[in-house]
């Protein structure tokens, strides 16, 4: 059995989610702006999936807005929030669906970007964030958990900073979200970004969660759905898909993190007893199911490709990053060796993993280990 171990990456859908879509792609196939029976049956339960998400991070249904996913929801956040600015701040390690975004912006007329440095462990600090400020942005996007490195930024102390100096604050909560508790409205945040796959539902929808009194300017237009803020005529098998997916994680996110943080202590307790493997981030609040490794001296992509031999899926970075070659940004804007960055691997454990899963990625790093001391000896000889 393949050990999956890249739910950063994506999940699979949960059988549930499944069982609530189905009848969406066969007997319910309307139109949720149709005015008839399958119309109204179709509106019904975009309405109540919509709802389910927004239980999902203390929101209110009303603000949130369906998207094709994560990438969608970023894009609207920063183009629709940025007109008539001139001046935004990110975070250097984002997602490339914000920080990209971000740099066509600025790469535009009288345009400036703040792009804000992170510590040796991954964190946007206070200090920095003051910094970044007295360039005044008027939108500042800083993302609540890294997709590579795990680590989970103090939102609630930065956007409260944000605020006082009157930006706007848009956090991407892809990561975060179903692994660790999240409160729309506590947090002081104007707009989040979410993704269905990461937390077992299916692919290709998100949602942008915003306050409704901030000015966003659509991005898709057309027949005016989703209050006019995303054009187009609603996924609704997905979007049930995800409203489902979204109250399981709510209601079965305690026992998910218990077993995911069981399995991390378990990987992280069997990699302290390997020479040499350096786990980065390892002193910051991470989410319970990432770690992100290295072995010095075998390339990530290495390890990876015998981890695959061995029927085991990991990765050397972030999957959307996996088709460019080079380092993680993230660990070198951290201030990671290059030589040390090249070597990463991420681990990122579900909800269905066992202890056989880490055990079997344990015994292929040892293996390597062994293999490359070998190596090294007869080199030496
Ligand atoms: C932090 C983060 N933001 C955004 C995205 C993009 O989401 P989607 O795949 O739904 O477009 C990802 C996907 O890997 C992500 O990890």
């Amino acid at each position: 059995m393949e050990a999956y171990l890249d739910h950063n990456a994506t999940t699979p859908v949960d059988g549930r989610v499944l069982d609530e879509m189905l009848p969406f792609l066969q007997q319910h196939y309307g139109n949720p702006s149709s005015v008839y029976r399958q119309g109204r049956l179709a509106r019904q339960a975009v309405e109540s999936a919509r709802e389910q998400v927004a239980q999902l991070i203390n929101a209110h249904s009303s603000q949130v807005v369906f998207t094709s996913g994560g990438t969608e929801a970023n894009n609207l956040a920063i183009k629709g929030a940025v007109a008539g600015l001139t001046c935004l701040a990110v975070s250097s390690i984002e997602h490339p669906s914000v920080l990209e975004t971000a740099r066509k912006w600025a790469a535009v007329g009288q345009r400036r970007l703040v792009e804000i440095a992170v510590d040796q462990h991954g964190l946007v600090t206070q200090e920095t964030m003051a910094n970044a400020l007295k360039a005044k942005p008027g939108l500042v996007s800083i993302m609540m958990a890294n997709n590579e490195t795990g680590v989970i930024q103090n939102i609630s102390q930065l956007a409260v900073m944000a605020k006082a100096e009157g930006a706007l604050f848009h956090t991407d909560a892809v990561q975060a979200a179903g692994k660790i508790e999240i409160d729309f409205t506590a947090l002081n945040v104007q707009l989040m970004t979410l993704s269905s796959h990461k937390l077992y539902g299916p692919k290709g929808v998100g949602a942008l969660v915003f306050n409704r009194h901030v000015e966003l300017a659509p991005q898709l237009v057309g027949g005016g759905q989703e209050d006019s803020y995303r054009s187009g005529t609603e996924n609704v098998a997905a979007i049930v898909g995800f409203g489902k997916a979204a109250e399981l994680a709510r209601l079965e996110l305690a026992e998910r993190q218990g077993k995911c943080k069981f399995l991390r202590q378990k990987l992280l307790r069997q990699l302290a007893k390997i020479e040499n493997v350096v786990v980065f981030a390892q002193e910051v609040r991470c989410l319970p199911n990432t770690v992100f490794m290295a072995v010095p001296g075998i390339e990530g992509e290495t390890l990876l490709m015998e981890m695959d031999r061995a029927g085991i899926a990991v990765s050397s970075g972030s999957a959307c990053d996996s088709h460019k070659s080079g380092p993680s940004q993230t660990l070198l804007s951290m201030g990671v060796d290059e030589s040390l960055a090249r070597c990463a691997v991420r681990v990122s454990i579900g909800k269905d993993n066992s202890e056989q899963d880490i055990e079997k990625f344990v015994r292929v790093v040892k293996q390597q280990v062994k293999a490359m001391q070998e190596n090294d000896m007869l080199a030496w000889a």
